[in-house]
């Protein structure tokens, strides 16, 4: 049996003129936590309505634990489902709401009392189980949901932006919690958010997906510290982004100046330069230490609390506007004067376009 507990090949959806999806292909292992991140109509619920069935595709194949379902029904689908508005039943109980999960797959109904009380303990709802959903509170609720999905031990479990409607603090507690839960119970999870911190916090593997299409999937760390191009940087925050040359002698520069670079260059094309906001800092007298040296006018300052922001206009690129941040206790100098600032060589960062 394979240990690839869903595959994505190549898969297209059209709706009309529009491609919402567009050759999308991902690989998810058995108990692997993937998150789907990216801005507001980049694809993502139409990507998990497509792996539930709920959505054809235009091309492509999917397969779940090794068996191609491009053509099944969703409730023939080894699958879960957690989506944004819970619908969970108002006029059942909590226990008839998770058996609902088993009897809408026409599963066994034998152990379905002993099921349901096992799922309601695997969300730490044990005793809940006679009671109507609007006498939880939202995160119980969540929990509910969560149960009548994991209820029918699927392959692969799909969640929707399952926290989206709930306030900050709640979130974050609810983030924690479920992917301690999912992890506990070896859940292979689909996770779709637009919430970059949420999708880090809980996921093995992100991928970014921006039109349709699949930019990067890494570890979080990886898809934060190392964007493989210009998209994923702006969208992780890597806002400072040069386009690179590469000299005859081979030595990299940008419009600022040369660069010197921590990793080996030799084998990357001159693309483009990203350093974070937080990775400029001022240094006056100029050092001789490596990286990225630049002069520049500091054109605007914006208080920000802990934080001070700085807009830079380079001397020698007077058409790039750089953005800095500079903890607001640190010594700023006012608007207007000219500076040298530098980039520490492990901060600069090489990609493609
Ligand atoms: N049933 C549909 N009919 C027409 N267009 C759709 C339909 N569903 C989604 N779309 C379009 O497909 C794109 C992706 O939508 P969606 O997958 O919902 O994005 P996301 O979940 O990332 O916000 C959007 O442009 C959206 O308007
Ligand atoms: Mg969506």
């Amino acid at each position: 049996m394979s240990s690839l507990a869903l595959q994505i090949d190549a898969v297209v959806k059209r709706f009309g003129a529009t491609t919402a999806v567009n050759n999308l292909s991902l690989d998810v292992t058995q108990g692997e936590f993937v998150s789907l991140l990216g801005p507001s109509g980049c694809g993502k619920t139409t990507t998990l309505r497509m792996i539930a069935g709920l959505e054809r595709p235009s091309a492509g194949t999917i397969h779940i634990a090794g068996i191609d379902v491009s053509a099944m029904p969703p409730e023939a689908r080894d699958i879960g489902m957690v989506f944004q508005s819970l619908a969970l039943f108002p006029h059942m109980t909590v226990a008839d709401n998770v058996a609902f999960g088993l009897r809408m797959r026409g599963r066994a109904t034998d152990r379905l009392a002993e099921r349901v009380r096992e799922a309601l303990d695997r969300v730490r709802l044990s005793g809940f189980e006679d009671r109507y959903p609007d006498t939880l509170s939202g995160g119980q609720q969540q929990r509910v949901a969560l149960a009548r999905a994991i209820v029918t031990s699927p392959a692969v479990l799909l969640l929707d932006e399952p926290f989206s409607a709930l306030d900050r603090s709640l979130r974050e507690a609810l983030t924690l919690e479920f992917s301690g839960l999912l992890r506990e119970i070896g859940a292979t999870t689909v996770f779709v958010t637009h919430d970059q911190e949420e999708a880090f916090a809980m996921s093995d593997r992100v991928a970014v997906i921006e039109g349709g299409r699949l930019m990067q999937c890494d570890a979080p760390a990886t898809v934060f510290g190392r964007p493989s191009c210009t998209r994923v940087a702006r969208f992780v925050g890597m806002s400072n982004l040069l386009p690179v040359t590469k000299g005859t002698d081979g030595a990299l520069r940008c419009e600022l100046g040369p660069l010197s670079l921590v990793a080996d260059a030799r084998g990357v094309p001159p693309a483009v330069v990203g350093f974070r906001p937080d990775d400029i800092r001022l240094a006056d007298p100029a050092p001789d230490s490596a990286g990225l040296q630049f002069s520049a006018r500091i054109s605007r300052c914006t208080f920000r609390g802990r934080q001070v922001q700085l807009e830079l206009t380079p001397d020698l690129a007077p058409g790039h506007s750089l953005r800095m941040l500079a903890e607001s206790g640190s010594p700023i100098p006012e608007t207007g004067v000219v500076r040298n600032f530098l980039v520490a060589p492990e901060r600069l960062h090489l990609m493609g376009e």
